[in-house]
């Protein structure tokens, strides 16, 4: 008998792998009563992700199973450890009352939870974007949703040139999703796999991702008829990813994503592209070292004091503006806070204060926002006078937001603050959330519940005097409810209208009619009142929601004022000047300082000057020794273009900035062997795509390009990227060049735009000297030897290295005073070039020799010998 039914699983196991069929790429919390628990293989993920005991259910039994398990009051922390660590969670709750129920309780899943469509605070930075990308595509399109959940935000673009793939992985690169939606079976071999190893991967059934499917998700979601108002009529595969981005959301929500309003098509032109290469060369937003914020160019200028604010100064970096204007009009805002000096400082000091709007929001949209964060919205708004008389004190125009918005924010204070409790809990299970006046039966109820409560006592007063037992208690459980306690020794003294309900060892347990009628009318005001407080704040939140729009252009503005002030406070401490803007081509710099290296550097920083143009001097062949300063100055320059153009103030004393279309950088050597390319292999492909990509308006920053091969497969490489650059029928972009190889600055003497600059030392009694400063003309040494010498290197070895250097020296140039190996076949030679000089070999010192020769008077003899000389001197 008992064998038979062994080999049946349990009812409750019955129910558990159906439900987990439906979920096998999520963590099953499976609910039971008081707690979440895991099981199979669910429980050894989570045991260890959670550091919690593995132990087994139903031992000995076919339903035998590894089990771990949480307890729910306490399931958010560890619903968020294992958000963050990349695995998405399915909670199952019971759907029915247990002890309404006979046998099984009902369960079912009630929400998803994902790192790319979590709202929880715990699961998410302050001030970093959560992003969700949905990714479809075929052999000729990509489409690209990019979801931040936690603020509604969600864009999207599609790419169908040649370069896409290169595209959308810089997209990738810039936005840092957090997770990957794909339809089933997409190959995403063209992407990074380290990339995509740090992040959570959701593939989906590929119907999801559909035209007509994701068309009318989002047709229904916005309440739409047409997607043109989107501008996305045509736009198939960018319908697809947004189209399967919010139904996968709405999927895990189990419901609508109220707060997302908008869906915004990303412009490729709008912005000043900024692909993941020069990114991570330039630290923008994280160190190269270990990936850190703080050492990154983010990390040491962000100032802001608000969630909101680090968010969208983030966003300011990664997509720098190319408009003139529109630069000039940040500037102008930032200015006026610079301006302010105490004004701003107040406005810091308020801002400080202030939650993130955005997100509680998000959270209200949803209707998921617990008491204590509606709160903390309405306190906010409480500053709304203080901070709109310094916002007219500061600046000439109130953003976007006018007064009617600012009364109709101010009527919602009020309501939350009066409906509110002061100090009220982060759920509202407990009650205790209304303020008092809000509602006349809750009152009711609550002085009732009050009320008997003092009678209780008073009824225990009244029993112990008619009974002379003093110790007589009424207490209260969940099984019996209310019950007068006597310890046994009394039990001859209890009434005879004392009920006896149970025995304890040393007490007995007694009701009385009176007792059980109390009783009747307290729980009965307990449980009404939970029921009503539940019911009042719903209808709180559904008030609140109704201003949401207001709510949003509010938190808009707070954002501004954050960024405009912050740049201001930044401006100011670090003596940053600001840069003029224009649509020439300039990019004048004087004392240029890197605002990165300033402030962690142990010296005292060096500033230098910067001069380009894309006429005379368009390339700058910079030398110098080991750590001179060439890279710092190269990424410096980058920089303060960067920030320049994201409408801040730079560090240096003053500079002139045309806007540039993109940043190129090719700096220092880095594997992708996971990728399978060698280091110099990734030098060439960037390289490559600088070649191919740059433009005119284009600024480059080459760092020791061809350093990773042979010096003169090197020297060869880094010359031709060089002149290619430079002839302004390819190129002709603005670019620095930091280069070991010296014989590079021969450069200056054939292209009309090159400049050579180089980083000085001073050698001092068998030392060097850094001086750190940037002069025209190139370095007259390579200093390597005696780098050497310092670091120790036999002194036999040393003399050698320098006789050698020194027949090096001599011999790179040819007769002409050009570099030998720079001489040219006449199938390299550029058209421009051509114009320039048709014939440069004959531009030499026996041309003249020639003209003056008097033919008529030349021996035969005398003509041979001549021939002879000048063959020898080529
Ligand atoms: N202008 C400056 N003022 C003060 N310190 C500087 C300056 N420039 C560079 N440094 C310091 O010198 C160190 C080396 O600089 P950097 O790496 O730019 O030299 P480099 O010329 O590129 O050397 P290498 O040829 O070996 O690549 C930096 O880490 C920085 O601490
Ligand atoms: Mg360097």
């Amino acid at each position: 008998m008992t064998r038979k039914k062994e080999k049946k699983l349990s009812p409750l196991m019955v129910q558990y792998q159906t439900i987990k069929k439906q979920f096998p790429d999520e963590i099953l919390f499976f609910r039971m009563g008081d707690f979440y628990e895991m099981m199979y293989e669910d429980a050894i993920a989570a045991s260890a992700a959670l550091g919690i005991t593995l132990t087994k259910r139903g031992r000995g039994t076919v339903s035998e199973a590894p089990m771990c398990g949480v307890p729910f009051h306490a399931a958010d922390g560890y619903i968020a450890k294992m958000i963050r660590k990349g695995f998405r969670v399915a909670i199952c709750e019971q759907v029915e009352d247990p002890k309404a129920t006979k046998g099984l309780v009902k369960r079912e899943v009630v929400k998803v939870i994902t790192p790319g469509t979590v709202l929880d605070e715990q699961c998410l930075e302050g001030k970093e974007f959560q992003y969700l990308v949905s990714l479809v595509q075929d052999e000729r399109h990509i489409g690209l949703a990019f979801l931040e959940f936690s603020t509604g935000r969600f864009e999207v673009i599609e790419l169908n040139g040649p370069d896409r793939l290169i595209e959308a992985g810089d997209l990738l690169v810039t936005r840092d999703p957090v997770e990957i939606l794909i339809p089933e079976e997409t190959d995403l071999s063209w992407l990074d796999p380290g990339f995509l190893q740090k992040r959570c991967k959701t593939e989906k059934e590929a119907w999801r991702f559909s035209y007509d499917y994701a068309r009318t998700t989002l047709l229904d979601h916005f309440k739409a008829i047409s997607l043109a108002g989107f501008g996305l009529e045509k736009s198939t595969w960018a319908v697809r990813a947004a189209g399967g981005a919010l139904h996968y959301v709405q999927s895990t929500q189990k419901g609508e994503a109220k707060h997302i309003q908008d869906l915004k098509v990303l412009q490729k032109s709008d912005h000043m592209v900024l692909d993941g290469t020069t990114l991570r060369n330039l630290e923008v937003v994280r160190s190269l070292f270990d990936g850190n914020r703080t050492e990154s160019l983010l990390g040491q200028i962000d100032m802001t004091m608000t969630a909101m604010g680090g968010r969208l100064l983030k966003e300011w970096l990664l997509r720098p503006l190319i408009d003139v204007e529109a630069i000039r009009s940040r500037q102008a805002f930032v200015t006026s806070y610079l301006n302010a000096t105490i004004a701003r400082q107040e406005m810091r000091e308020i801002l400080k204060k202030v939650p993130d709007l955005d997100r509680q929001n998000s959270k209200l949209a949803m209707g998921s926002i617990n008491p204590r964060e509606l709160l903390g919205i309405g306190l906010s708004l409480k500053k709304i006078p203080e901070i709109v008389e310094l916002m007219d004190e500061i600046v000439p125009d109130r953003y976007q937001i006018n007064d009617q918005d600012l009364s109709h924010l101010w009527q919602l204070c009020e309501t939350i603050d009066q409906q509110l409790v002061t100090d009220p809990p982060t759920h509202t299970r407990n009650g205790g959330v209304l303020a008092r006046g809000v509602n006349q039966e809750l009152d009711e109820l609550r002085s009732i519940r009050k009320d008997s409560r003092s009678t209780l006592a008073e009824l225990e007063a009244r029993e112990r005097e008619a009974t002379g037992i003093s110790k007589l208690k009424v207490q209260y459980n969940k099984v019996f409810g209310y019950y007068i306690e006597v310890s046994k020794i009394h039990s001859s003294k209890v009434p005879a209208h004392y009920v006896r309900k149970q025995t304890l060892v040393n007490s007995e347990r007694y009701i009385t009619d009176e007792l059980k009628t109390y009783e009747e009318k307290i729980l009965g005001a307990e449980e009404k009142i939970l029921v009503l407080e539940d019911q009042l704040y719903r209808q709180l939140v559904a008030q609140c929601q109704a201003s949401l729009n207001t709510l949003r252009k509010w938190a808009l503005v707070l954002a501004l004022v954050d960024v405009h002030g912050a740049l201001a406070e930044l401006a100011a401490q670090k003596n940053y000047c600001l840069p003029e803007m224009s649509d020439g081509d300039a990019l004048v710099i004087k004392d240029g300082r890197h605002p990165v290296v300033e402030s962690l550097g142990s010296d005292p920083f060096i500033a230098n000057d910067t001069f380009l143009n894309t006429g005379s001097d368009r390339l700058n062949i910079i030398t110098g020794p080991n750590m001179g300063g060439k890279s710092t100055y190269l990424r410096q320059v980058a920089l303060i273009v960067l920030l320049a153009q994201a409408g801040s103030y730079v560090p240096a004393t003053s500079a002139e900035i045309g806007v540039v279309d993109r940043i190129f950088t090719r700096v220092g050597a880095s594997d992708h062997l996971a990728r399978g390319q060698s280091t110099f292999m990734v030098e060439m492909t960037e390289t490559a795509n600088i070649l191919h990509h740059a433009t005119k308006n284009s600024l480059i920053i080459l760092d020791e390009i061809g350093r990773g091969t042979s010096t003169f497969d090197g020297l060869a490489i880094a010359w031709s990227t060089a002149e290619y650059i430079h002839d302004s029928h390819r190129i002709g972009a603005k670019t620095l060049f930091a280069t070991h190889y010296h014989e590079m600055t021969e450069l200056e003497k054939l292209c009309e735009g090159v400049v050579n600059r180089n980083i000085t030392v001073r050698e001092w009694k068998n030392d060097i000297i850094f001086l750190r400063r940037i002069e025209k003309g190139s370095a007259d040494q390579s200093y390597g030897v005696h780098v050497g010498q310092l670091a120790g290197l036999p002194k036999a070895v040393v003399r050698r290295a320098r006789e050698i250097l020194h027949n090096l020296e001599k011999n790179e140039l040819d007769t002409t005073g050009n570099p030998r190996f720079a001489r040219r076949s006449a199938d390299t030679q550029p058209q421009e070039a051509e114009q320039l000089s048709l014939f440069p070999e004959w531009n030499t010192p026996f041309l003249d020799e020639l003209k003056e020769l008097d033919l008529d008077n030349l021996t035969p003899r005398q003509a041979l010998n001549l021939l002879y000389d000048w063959k020898e001197q080529l």
